[in-house]
């Protein structure tokens, strides 16, 4: 185990319950990675993808967890977070995921301490939309995609990203009353002044991902994807396809359930604030009955493929399609490593079309999101 390619470390490194069984020597090899800074080049994951015209890790780092309470997890100290957006960057990780929102603005001051002495040598994506005060953080509730706010939002977010520049700037909902065209319109000065490279949009819809990128060229479009939630596939990704727009799966662990700790005896805390899974209709009790089997499938096929479920949701996300590249969210050092073990899984034809039956076998009951943040996203 000691003399494993660290590739495959990777890949069995976050294999709790293996790594246990081989009486901890994994653990205290994937202790000693996380900890060190200086990663040989044969740790990193190699593998690359294009979103458009960017290219970036396979797999990316979901930040909003590292500005905020999410899914039961305490937010984690500046400090911690800082170190963790360094470690990922120390083992090949070149997509980092931030928003304004997430916070608000904790988010992307954790980006912009972390990404200082590599900054040139990563994509950098945030996003705007939700109305947000600039000076107090606080939020209304509501979307704010007028031009004059964008500009105002993107300076903010300059300086809390300590650059002159973001690599991918998506609108993070469709705002109904603002045209698309305006915000457009907003993105092409911002990129005329040098302060956007490329933008994208989120959770929005196949009408106006069209309207957008005929007048300014989308570079990638982010939406909810995962084994729980494939509403993308018959819609969104299709467009993404014909248009040349990358796909970036948002919540590709389902929000943790995929990742081999949650069953049906899984209880969520009602407080949304601190697990946003409580009010989630197909995380309650009931739903859970059912939607536990595709866990089970998951678990399942992490057992054939001789990795862990997080690994094999992963993978199957990105075996889906070559201009995938999911962003999962995680504060731990462990968690990133796991998660990155997914760019050595890979699946044969037969495989996915057999995975495919058995997931298609399964019916997954209750909504995606509650109905009141579901109704900010265009494509339900
Ligand atoms: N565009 C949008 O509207 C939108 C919405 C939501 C999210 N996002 C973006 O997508 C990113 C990812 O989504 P997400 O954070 O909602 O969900 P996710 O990536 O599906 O799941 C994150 C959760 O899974 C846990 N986790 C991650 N890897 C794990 C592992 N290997 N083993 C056990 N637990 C693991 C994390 O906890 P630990 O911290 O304990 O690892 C965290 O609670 C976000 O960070 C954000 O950048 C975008």
């Amino acid at each position: 185990m000691v003399n494993q390619s660290k590739r495959d470390l990777l890949k069995t490194g976050g294999l709790t319950v293996l790594a246990l069984s081989l009486g901890g020597t994994a653990v205290s090899a994937v202790a000693n990675t996380a900890k060190s800074n200086k990663v040989s080049s044969q740790d990193k994951i190699p593998s690359q993808r294009k979103l458009g015209n960017l290219t970036v890790s396979s797999l990316g780092l979901g930040c909003q967890g590292l500005g905020q309470n999410m899914y039961g997890v305490p937010q984690p100290s500046r400090e911690q977070a800082v170190r963790l957006v360094r470690q990922a960057f120390d083992h090949g990780v070149t997509f980092f995921d931030t928003a304004e929102a997430y916070g608000p603005f904790e988010s992307e001051r954790v980006m912009g301490e972390g990404i200082k002495s590599f900054r040139d040598q990563i994509v950098l994506a945030t996003k705007f939309g939700w109305d947000i005060d600039q000076q107090t953080g606080k939020r209304t509730g509501g979307l704010n995609s007028h031009p004059e706010h964008i500009k105002q939002v993107v300076d903010g977010m300059l300086k809390r990203l300590q650059t002159d520049r973001i690599d991918l700037l998506y609108q993070h909902r469709v705002d109904p009353n603002v045209p698309i065209e305006e915000v457009a319109g907003a993105i092409q000065d911002l990129m005329k002044q040098g302060k956007v490279l490329n933008w994208g949009l989120s959770e929005a819809g196949e009408k106006t991902i069209r309207k957008a990128h005929a007048i300014q060229p989308l570079t990638a479009v982010q939406s909810e994807y995962s084994l729980f939630f494939r509403g993308r596939e018959k819609d969104v990704i299709p467009v993404c396809e014909e248009l040349g727009i990358g796909f970036v799966p948002w919540s590709p662990l389902a929000m943790g359930a995929l990742a081999g700790y949650v069953d049906e005896n899984s209880r969520f805390e009602a407080d949304p604030s601190k697990d946003l899974r409580g009010i989630i209709p197909r995380f309650t009790p009931e739903a859970m009955q059912q939607n536990v089997k595709l866990i089970q499938l998951v678990q399942k096929w992490a057992k054939r493929k001789l990795c862990t479920p997080a690994q094999l949701s992963l993978a199957w996300l990105m075996a889906q399609k070559a201009f995938i590249a999911p962003i999962p969210g995680t504060s731990k050092a462990r968690h990133l490593l796991d998660n990155l073990g997914a760019d050595d899984v890979k699946f044969t034809a037969e495989e996915l079309a057999q995975f495919r039956q058995e997931l298609e076998a399964i019916e997954i009951v209750g909504l995606r999101l509650p109905e009141a943040i579901l109704n900010f996203s265009e494509a339900k």
